[in-house]
């Protein structure tokens, strides 16, 4: 199969890394091409721009970071080069965004599934992402075998949207817990308590998520640095939920000290770091912790 994959940014090397692996021909572009030669060291090829990569391929997979640069890369930049092609756009997305660009491409005689996932580099690295995908039952059955190599159970979710509103919807979540854990953890702490019988607590009883375990060591040593997901990202896909969540007449009035909160990540120089940076946020006026 001949492949070609827009965006070898962190989720976007580690799905071309796999396919590689998996004994596709790919071909890959970049904004910033430098990016693109450790995929090049392991044989892909490089295109010096999204058409010229997307000229030969069965697939087009673009891993970008959001909804209004997917439509500049795939629509303006790629544009005519779609007629025939097959775009499976990962990126986590606007439900309405995402219909947009499939109404962009079928207009220029392409096709189109949403295909978001969750897990991150290592899971992409293994073929192991959780894999939602929405679209039309066809293209669905021809992308499969293509699915499956990064997924071990893609789910068909329904049509367009389907898949970037589940996924908006799981990432609610991540914020969320990162939150509410982050804000119990700092209260334990400065009321003087160990870490450790409060986790102990925590472990055996129904509230516990085992989010909290991954990200407790980063957040007891305040290292939030080689991210696999960074900070911005997690702004970003809240600010979608919440977009999402007042189009259907959900109230998320909750959500909104979170979203505000993600807003101060930029100035405080959190952005490219791993979301759970969010941790320096919730201490406030207190000594966040920081790495030495
Ligand atoms: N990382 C994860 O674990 C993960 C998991 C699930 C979903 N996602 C989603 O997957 C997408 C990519 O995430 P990521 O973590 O790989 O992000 P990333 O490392 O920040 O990479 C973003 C990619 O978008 C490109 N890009 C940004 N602005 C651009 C522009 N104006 N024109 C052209 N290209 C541009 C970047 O190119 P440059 O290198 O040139 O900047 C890079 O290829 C996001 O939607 C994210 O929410 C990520």
């Amino acid at each position: 199969m001949t492949i070609a994959l827009l965006g070898t940014g962190l989720l976007g090397s580690a799905i071309a890394t796999r396919l590689l692996g998996c004994g596709h021909t790919l071909t890959v572009w970049n904004r910033k091409p430098e990016r693109c030669q450790p995929l090049v060291d392991l044989g892909a090829q490089q295109a010096n721009s999204p058409a010229l990569a997307a000229a030969q391929a069965d697939w087009l997979i673009t891993v970008l970071s959001d909804g209004p640069t997917t439509q500049s890369v795939l629509i303006d930049q790629v544009g005519d080069a779609l007629r025939g092609r097959r775009v499976l756009q990962i990126g986590t997305i606007g439900p309405a965004e995402s219909q947009q660009l499939a109404d962009a491409v079928h207009a220029l005689g392409g096709s189109y599934l949403e295909a978001p996932v969750l897990g991150s580099r290592p899971e992409a690295l293994e073929g192991n992402l959780q894999l939602m995908a929405g679209g039309p039952d066809e293209l669905m059955e021809e992308a499969l075998p293509l699915l499956r190599q990064l997924s071990q159970k893609p789910v068909h979710l329904g049509p367009v949207g389907a898949a970037m509103t589940t996924k908006l919807a799981l990432n609610q979540l991540i914020a969320s817990l990162t939150h509410a854990f982050s804000l119990s953890l700092h209260l334990v702490q400065q009321g003087g308590v160990a870490v450790e019988p409060f986790m102990d607590l925590l472990r055996s009883s129904a509230l516990y998520a085992p989010t909290f375990d991954k990200k407790l060591q980063r957040e007891l040593s305040g290292d939030y640095s080689n991210p696999n997901f960074p900070t911005a990202h997690l702004r970003k896909d809240l600010d979608l939920f919440m977009a999402a969540a007042q189009q259907a007449g959900l109230n998320s009035e909750g959500l909104s000290g979170l979203a505000a909160l993600l807003q101060r990540s930029s100035a405080a120089g959190l952005d490219e770091l791993d979301y759970c940076a969010l941790h320096q946020l919730t201490a406030g006026q207190t000594a966040a912790a920081t790495p030495d």
